[in-house]
């Protein structure tokens, strides 16, 4: 484990615990390396991916985005080169049996027993199913490994009728699916993930400096994001590492708790895609220049950065325990998920003290105040269940930035709480003026 980092069983334990993520078919033994999204889970993937969106799409006047379908075509996988290309080397040791990555080994026998092991194959990535009642070759399809691959055949399609010109970009997320040889570290490497992804087409020769600035770009949405600066790096391909479509690609990486590890890659894809589909299919997927009257294949940058890694190093960077004294002046732990107010599944929790009606009316009424203000369009949760205590450390270890408690003393000084999950500061304000200071604290998300 790196120095400083919590180490994944905490944050696996976690996020069983408090409904992030659980194992697929966990009550038939589960499914390897496979995941499911709990309650909380899905909303802090939803609000990656909507920050993403918001960043990239709406934010921004020159790109556009695509929701293709996972199934296509399968010959967009020949000439795409994944069908030829997509492979990883696959060794296989022939005393314990046990298979491996050839690429990924340190030496030439097996790791676990020492054994001899088998020359290498290539093993394809992509899953392949069939399409229709006959099961034969020519009813077979594939599970999509990029979403790219929806872009690129979209190319016309959307350039025209969104009357684009050059530079602009195309972005898509969704899941993706890969059949992994090794997978692992939680959901650090599984078969089926999501994708965001961004096909952003430039005039070639312009493809260097767009490739930086889009490396740039994606830094700042991580220090936005909350990520701390120095888990991040940026690492550039060595020629022997780059995928068959890349002239030059760099990562965006994590320190995870085992190492340094990809979260995102960012590739110049150059025309390779684009010349790949027209050769094939006969269509013109190329710009017209109207300054030169040219026809132009443009070349492409590709932000790719996947959803499932980005949510596990944003739990990782947001995790800290923390030294408190309790009420009896006792020492104690808590756990305190720091994550941006954007990001945090339920951005209020409503506190009532007590369960007695007097109190329950009056927290029913702030909760419903709330939901209806507008001020969030997240969660904003009712619970009075527990300690007060226990309770403002559940919400603590699943983020949410703010409770309002309501206590006896709110009934004649039309007065709540507000405590505030960092700073644990607590102030008094008058009920009238809630809302207004919510909006002030989570900053409109
Ligand atoms: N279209 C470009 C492309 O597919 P990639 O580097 O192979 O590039 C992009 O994948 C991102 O998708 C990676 O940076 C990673 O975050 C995520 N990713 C790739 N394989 C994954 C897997 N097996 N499990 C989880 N995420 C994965």
């Amino acid at each position: 484990m790196l120095e400083d980092s919590v180490d994944l069983k905490t944050i696996t334990s976690l996020c069983k615990r408090r409904g992030f993520l659980f194992q697929s078919s966990e009550i038939y033994g589960g499914l390897a390396s496979t995941w499911d999204y709990g309650p909380l889970g899905i909303e802090l993937k939803n609000n990656i991916k909507a920050s993403w969106w918001r960043n990239f799409v709406w934010s921004r006047n020159d790109i556009v985005g695509l929701d293709s379908a996972i199934l296509m075509h399968p010959d967009v996988w020949k000439v795409s080169g994944h069908v030829e290309n997509f492979s990883d080397p696959l060794v296989d040791c022939v005393s314990c049996r046990k298979r491996w990555r050839e690429d990924q080994l340190e030496s030439k026998n097996c790791p676990d027993c020492d054994g001899e092991l088998t020359d290498v194959r290539l093993f394809n990535l992509m899953f392949e199913t069939n399409m229709g009642p006959i099961k034969d070759e020519n009813s077979s399809v594939y599970l999509r490994p990029e979403t790219a691959q929806g872009i690129f055949v979209n190319f016309e399609n959307v350039m025209k009728s969104m009357r684009l010109k050059l530079p602009f970009g195309i972005a898509q997320l969704g899941k993706a699916f890969r059949n992994e040889i090794t997978t692992g570290n939680f959901i650090f490497r599984t078969r089926e993930f999501e994708m965001m992804e961004i096909e952003y087409f430039v005039n070639p020769g312009e493809d260097e400096q767009t490739h930086l600035k889009w490396l740039d770009d994606f830094k700042n949405w991580y220090s936005d994001l909350g990520i701390n600066s120095d888990n991040l790096r940026i690492r550039e391909h060595k020629k022997t590492e780059l995928a068959h479509y890349a002239k030059a690609t760099s990562d965006i990486e994590y320190k995870f708790p085992w190492g340094w590890g990809e979260i995102q890659g960012i590739a110049n894809r150059t025309d390779y895609d684009l010349q790949a589909h027209s050769k094939q299919t006969g269509q013109k997927l190329s710009y017209f220049d109207e300054k030169s009257s040219k026809h132009v294949v443009p070349y492409v940058i590709e932000p790719s950065a996947g959803v499932d890694r980005i949510f596990m190093a944003i739990l990782l960077d947001s995790y800290h325990e923390e030294d408190v004294s309790t009420s009896d002046g006792k020492s104690d732990k808590r756990v305190v998920l720091k994550l941006s107010s954007e990001l945090a599944p339920i951005k209020v929790a409503v506190l009532p003290l007590s369960r007695k009606d007097v109190l329950s009316n009056l927290a029913n009424q702030i909760h419903q105040e709330i939901k209806s203000s507008g001020v969030t369009t997240g969660i904003v949760e009712y619970d009075d269940s527990q300690s007060i205590g226990k309770r403002y450390r559940r919400q603590d270890e699943i983020g949410t930035p703010i409770c309002v408690t309501i206590d006896f003393d709110s009934i004649d000084d039309k007065c709540v709480t507000l405590r505030f999950r960092d700073t644990m500061e607590q102030i008094r304000v008058p009920m009238s003026n809630l809302t207004e200071q919510i909006r002030l604290n989570l900053k409109n998300v």
